[in-house]
């Protein structure tokens, strides 16, 4: 059986943060806590159990804050007919152990030390709300964060973001913005509040698929370069990714296959590859626990980049033109092109 790296966390505590929202804290085994290490930002995947067995698996992002919070803490907001999210918040209860994958995302600033702006709707404020404890816990670096909710009833952390602010003055700004008062934060709405903060380092943006992307044509319009806005995008899974991977195809006369040299967590390997095999599989049926989460092409989890060779992908819903620029590709969806490949997850 191969080890995927999935792991039993189990439930310390459920908070009830809105009508709606819970955030469940997580805890994971001593023997394997060193996997549980985090950037602010990054999610966990959990299995979500399904009767007769076979499950399906959902992202969650994590709002508590490496060297913050105690333990790890995920926050999940009831989607209306969601498998994930009502099965969390109607059946997950204190002492209940969760199937996971280590964390995992790129979701997360290049420096906490810098002037963010950041954008969340609804429960996006939740990486968001990583990274805000995080930037805090530093003694330089600042947030702006606009914060889009339908009313007032269902804003997430509303005390906890005004404890922030009064305990940090002058580094932590917050503006509501309220559907139920304002409508729906158009482009035009949200540059207009952006304009005095465009030359903040970098922006990150965390919600529903249109306010993301009017954020994406506000930040445009008020002139923050294209790869100082990081996005990020969840898409629905449709695949198992704790299921086994795919034994390895033994060796044919006809397919010679490619050769893969992959640095991960500083250590270097070299490997067959065979051409109809995606890396990730490579990697994990050979025991090296490259990160992934969905395992389609969804989330970016499991994304490396290629420094020599060259690759294709069979899909990628996530990288965009100027990621790909950079030599990003997704390992789960990457077959060989060229004889020798060499990519780094570093
Ligand atoms: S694991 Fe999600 S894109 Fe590869």
């Amino acid at each position: 059986m191969t080890d995927i790296g999935a792991c039993t966390v189990t439930v310390l505590d459920v908070i009830e943060e809105t009508r709606d929202a819970r955030s469940l804290v997580l805890e994971a085994p001593e023997d394997v806590r060193d996997r549980f290490g985090y950037r602010p930002g990054q999610f966990l995947t959990l299995r979500i159990p399904a009767a007769g067995g076979s499950g399906t698996a959902r992202c969650y992002s994590l709002s508590s804050a490496p060297g913050v919070d105690p333990h790890m803490k995920i926050t999940v907001k009831r989607v209306s007919g969601g498998t994930g999210s009502n099965w969390i918040c109607d059946h997950v209860r204190p002492g209940d152990t969760l199937q996971v994958l280590p964390p995992a995302g790129l979701f997360t600033p290049e420096r906490l030390d810098g002037r963010l702006f950041l954008f969340a709707g609804g429960s996006g404020i939740t990486p968001v709300m990583s990274i805000i404890k995080a930037v805090l816990a530093r003694p330089e670096g600042s947030a702006v964060l606009c914060y889009a909710n339908r009313d007032e009833s269902s804003v997430i952390f509303a005390a906890e973001l005004r404890r922030l602010v009064e305990r940090h003055p002058g580094r932590l700004q917050v503006v509501h913005w309220l559907e139920s008062v304002q409508g729906l934060p158009t482009a035009a709405a949200l540059a207009a509040l952006a304009a005095p903060h465009a030359d903040r380092d970098a922006a990150l943006v965390c919600g529903p698929e249109p306010f993301m992307d009017a954020v994406a044509d506000a930040m445009r319009d008020v002139g923050l370069p294209r790869e100082r806005v990081i996005v990020e995008r969840f898409h629905s899974l449709t695949g198992d990714p704790f299921a086994e991977p795919e034994p390895l195809p033994a060796a044919s006369g006809g397919d010679a296959g490619a050769r893969v040299t992959v640095t991960l967590d500083g250590e270097r390997h070299s490997l067959p590859w065979p051409s109809g095999t995606p890396l990730l599989d490579v990697l994990l049926a050979n025991g090296i626990r490259a990160p992934f989460s969905c395992r389609e092409g969804a989330c970016s989890a499991c994304a490396c980049q290629v420094v020599s060779g060259e690759v294709k992908m069979l899909r990628n819903d996530v990288l965009e033109e100027e990621d790909l620029a950079e030599g990003w590709v997704l390992g789960c969806q990457s077959l060989p092109v060229t004889e020798d490949v060499e990519v780094t997850y570093d």
